[in-house]
């Protein structure tokens, strides 16, 4: 595809092609109390910028959320069941919190939304985290156990479940070691974490298994690594620890998921800075909506043919006219590793809501923005376009 080019340019997707749109517990919820999260975030010496708090309350308004997404004729919904409301301490399992939950998955049944459950996003009840988190050997037991408990929720009418979102950035950002959720990023994912991921993964594949018509994979967090001319072999070792060991591991799976949203510079040392000038998001991440096709071209190969579902994929800005640009520019490119034969499945747009972006409130993906005070949600335009996209299925740039 010629990026110059100056037509315009159209890409229809197929009719059973789903889309919709994604969130995540602990970002929208709100009072996520039993979160190791939560604990880092009331630290009298945290580093992130302010505390999640009521969050979207979606935890109560998920009825509201829902009917956004049904009534933009949006296919799915894709939220996280959160382990430390189910299991907010060793050994106890809420009843109430698992039906909380089972009353999502049938209010979007109800409403025509098929939804998709990811089993963890990011957090961990604290508990977790104080015996080591995802570094300790009984890590992989742990969760399944809490897999365990909500298979039954997931016995009817569900069709697609993440396990662990983005495992890859889970090994990375956290040292857990440090005691009492002091969390820092590390520079290198923990290879032991890395380890006791994919077996975690495994695991809950197995506790899951038998459960007519439902799909299970993880969502692996694609950065479009891309060496520039000299560096190939230094991003090759860069990027396995970071990612392909992750991805590899979804080999044979139902469908992997793919979340992109942009793409990383490797040079002969490393990860290179942006050249000046370069537009960026509110995290100052490159608007790069070229990166997805290759993310999941790239995911394609190295799954060797896993079914790929786009399971995020957004643009953090105030100037809503320009997410509507990176994603339209995005499915572009998708649609056209489509066409080169990559099986994707459906694309879920990043977020739903504008939400806690892990420290702060401030880099906006939503379609829909609401009230700080009384949580009353306000579509922006982007909803009406994605809309108009899902209904049509073809995207006009
Ligand atoms: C991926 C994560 O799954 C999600 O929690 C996060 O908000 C987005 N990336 C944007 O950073």
């Amino acid at each position: 595809m010629n990026w110059d080019d100056e037509r315009l340019q159209v890409a229809r997707f197929p009719r059973d092609f789903l889309w919709g749109s994604a969130t995540a517990a602990h970002q929208v919820e709100g009072s996520n109390v039993a979160s190791d999260w939560w604990a880092r975030e009331h630290r009298p010496d945290t580093d992130l910028e302010e505390p999640s708090g009521d969050a979207a309350d979606s935890y109560h308004r998920w009825p509201d959320d829902v009917a956004l997404v049904a009534d933009a004729g949006l296919q799915v919904y894709r939220f996280s069941i959160e382990w430390a409301r189910i299991q907010p301490e060793e050994g106890w399992t809420s009843k109430a919190q698992l039906q909380h939950y089972r009353r999502m998955i049938d209010g979007c049944l109800d409403r025509g939304i098929t939804p998709m459950v990811t089993l963890h996003h990011a957090t961990n009840p604290l508990w977790f985290s104080r015996r080591g988190g995802w570094a300790d050997a009984g890590a992989p037991e742990r969760f399944a156990r809490y897999v365990e408990t909500v298979r039954p929720i997931l016995e009817n009418d569900v069709e697609w479940v993440c396990t662990i979102n983005e495992p890859n950035m889970v090994a990375t950002h956290r040292d857990w070691e440090a005691a009492e959720m002091r969390m820092v990023a590390r520079p290198d994912p923990d290879p032991k974490a890395s380890e006791l991921l994919v077996h975690a993964h495994h695991r809950a594949k197995e506790v899951l298994s038998g459960i007519p018509g439902l799909k299970v994979g993880w969502t692996i967090g694609t950065q479009d690594f891309e060496a520039v001319p000299g560096a190939e072999e230094v991003m090759r070792a860069y990027r396995y620890p970071r990612e392909d060991f992750f991805t590899e591991a979804a080999r044979g799976d139902d469908f992997v998921g793919v979340q992109n949203y942009s793409r990383n510079l490797i040079g002969t040392e490393g990860p290179m800075p942006l050249p000046d000038g370069t537009e960026t998001n509110i995290l100052g991440w490159e608007y790069y909506p070229q990166s997805l096709g290759r993310a999941v071209r790239h995911t394609w190969e190295v799954t060797g043919g896993t079914p790929v579902f786009v399971t995020e994929h957004g643009f953090a800005t105030r100037d809503d006219r320009r997410r509507i640009d990176h994603t339209a520019a995005g499915l572009l490119g998708l649609r056209a590793a489509m066409d080169d034969g990559v099986d994707v499945r459906g694309y879920l747009y990043w977020s739903l809501l504008d939400n806690y972006e892990w420290g702060s409130f401030t880099p906006t993906f939503g379609l829909v923005d609401w009230n700080r005070t009384t949580f009353e949600r306000r579509p922006k335009p982007s909803l009406a376009w994605f809309a108009d996209v899902a209904r049509t299925g073809t995207v006009a740039v």
